[in-house]
């Protein structure tokens, strides 16, 4: 899916005016599927952290967190299953030399042939796809391809190769000397695993009793081959994981329960329910027991934004086959089917992984709104950004209707009575008009007018960035209702 829908580019023209995301090293024409975080990109992505974080660890007393390092060892890697299985198939078109994920390709045709009023042949080709890749039919999959003269959206032809595994992770090396395999090491496709080698530790050092987490937020990379679709699809982005120690055989009701879980905080935003959807896993990882995605309604369709996995004890039983440690854990809690300790055993581990990318994007697009404020006098519009108010890059703007007149310095008294509780801004050039748009398309929830009559009693107006409504207010008062609102 490309980011062509018309609302999609104005919401990454949008992010790019306003200092929200840059592409990489843009000077040099910018580096495929890598994006950088500008002034105001940075502010809503460390807010969305900050409170994914406090949910889930903060306001819990059976998660905590840790901050693992990229690198890892290869062996590490190994264990997981990433260096055999992390594999996309691709297809590559013979013309244009241009790679497509096999599914991708193939889920593109079917969105096309929905828009197109063929809903039934979409669906079908769809879940013939489905059981193709369940199945590593690799045949079938270039059959159904060629069946349903699948084009390249570059050469316009079907002229395509066999299907091939691709390895996503990317690799570089330690050390002095270079081109040994030795030195391999890879750069994590997925935070998870720094918290599986960390269990022990993390569980004795801490006392932690099963079920308990461990959460992380942090980098990950993956060599994504089809990635035109802005911050949706990265080759460096971040990961905010999860994973949930529970006794073997509680892992079903854990499961439901993060399910539930997860998208309560989504909604707890603000987002409305109908933009949310679960989509349960057909093909399963080759460690999971079960496994959903929780879907957001993008400007490019419905996307996974968060995934539940059920991940079994998989991984920390390959950690323990792997470095030649036990991974286990000693349950003195009664068994009352035995009235003898549960005793020792590896944990079962529910996960749970949002991109923090995408979380931006959905934040931004479902804010994302032009609004026509023509009257009969005049034409007017305005684009606005309605984050919810904790999310907001800034939260208060402070505007001196003048330059002079000893208005600034009633602004900067606000300002330094604020800034030490949320993110304040100053502005002083253009028309007020214009400084209330600005702040509109930046998301910024209150203005703060000060004008001649905040010299003689001490009041200011406050204008809200949804309502556009505006009232009068004494300056003493103006930290606390903001406060209050966040
Ligand atoms: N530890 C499990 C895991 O990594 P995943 O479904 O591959 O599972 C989890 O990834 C989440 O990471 C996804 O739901 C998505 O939000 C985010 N994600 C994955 N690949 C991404 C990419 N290339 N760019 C941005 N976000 C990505």
């Amino acid at each position: 899916m490309a980011n062509d829908t018309p609302l999609f580019q104005s919401i990454i023209s949008h992010a790019k005016e306003y200092g929200f995301i840059f592409p990489s090293s843009e000077i040099y024409d910018g580096l495929q599927a890598v994006y950088d975080y500008g002034q105001m990109g940075s502010e809503l992505k460390k807010n969305i952290k900050d409170h994914w974080w406090k949910s889930m660890t903060q306001l819990r007393d059976d998660v905590v967190g840790i901050d693992a390092a990229i690198f890892m060892h290869p062996t590490t890697w190994k264990a997981s299953g990433h260096v055999d299985n992390f594999n996309d198939p691709m297809i590559d078109n013979r013309d244009s030399k241009k790679r497509y994920r096999v599914d991708h390709l193939i889920e593109a045709h079917a969105e096309a042939l929905m828009a197109a009023g063929q809903k039934e042949q979409a669906a079908a080709l769809v879940t013939s796809m489905e059981g193709l890749l369940a199945a590593d039919d690799f045949v079938g999959l270039k059959k159904l391809i060629e069946d349903h003269q699948i084009k390249c959206a570059v050469s316009d032809t079907c002229h395509w190769t066999d299907i091939r595994q691709f390895n996503l992770m990317f690799a570089t090396e330690f050390g002095a000397t270079s081109g040994e395999e030795d030195n391999k090491v890879y750069l994590r496709p997925e935070t998870a695993q720094g918290i599986f080698v960390n269990f022990l530790n993390v569980q004795k050092t801490g006392r932690m009793k099963v079920p308990f987490g461990i959460a992380q937020v942090g980098k990950a990379f993956r060599n994504e081959i089809v990635a035109r679709q802005f911050v949706f699809r990265m080759r460096e982005f971040e990961q905010m994981e999860m994973q949930f120690f529970v006794r073997p055989g509680t892992q079903k009701q854990w499961y439901e329960y993060w399910k539930q879980c997860r998208l309560q905080w989504h909604l707890d935003l603000g987002l409305p329910a109908d933009k949310y959807r679960y989509h349960d896993h057909v093909k399963l990882a080759h460690y999971a027991d079960a496994a959903c995605d929780i879907e957001f309604d993008f400007p490019i369709g419905f996307k996974e934004l968060e995934g539940i996995h059920s991940r079994t004890d998989f991984d920390l039983r390959q950690h323990q086959e792997y470095s030649k440690k036990k991974q286990q854990y000693f349950d003195n809690e009664i068994d009352p089917s035995t009235g003898k300790p549960f005793g020792n055993y590896i944990p079962y581990v529910v996960e749970t992984s949002i991109g923090l990318d995408r979380m931006f994007l959905a934040v931004l697009s479902h804010a994302y709104e032009e609004q026509d404020l023509s009257t009969d006098e005049k034409q007017d519009s305005r684009v606005v950004l309605k984050f919810p108010a904790a999310l907001a890059p800034i939260k208060l703007a402070v505007l001196p209707l003048n330059k002079k007149d000893g208005l600034p310095e009633i602004a900067q008294e606000i300002i330094a009575q604020c800034k030490d509780d949320f993110r304040c801004f100053y502005e002083e050039k253009d028309s007020i008009g214009k400084r209330y748009r600005r702040m509109d398309a930046l998301g910024t929830p209150f203005c703060i007018t000060v004008d001649y009559q905040s010299k003689e009693d001490r009041t200011v107006t406050i204008r809200y960035r949804d309502s556009m409504q505006q009232e009068r207010i004494s300056i003493d008062s103006i930290k606390d209702l903001i406060k209050k609102a966040l």
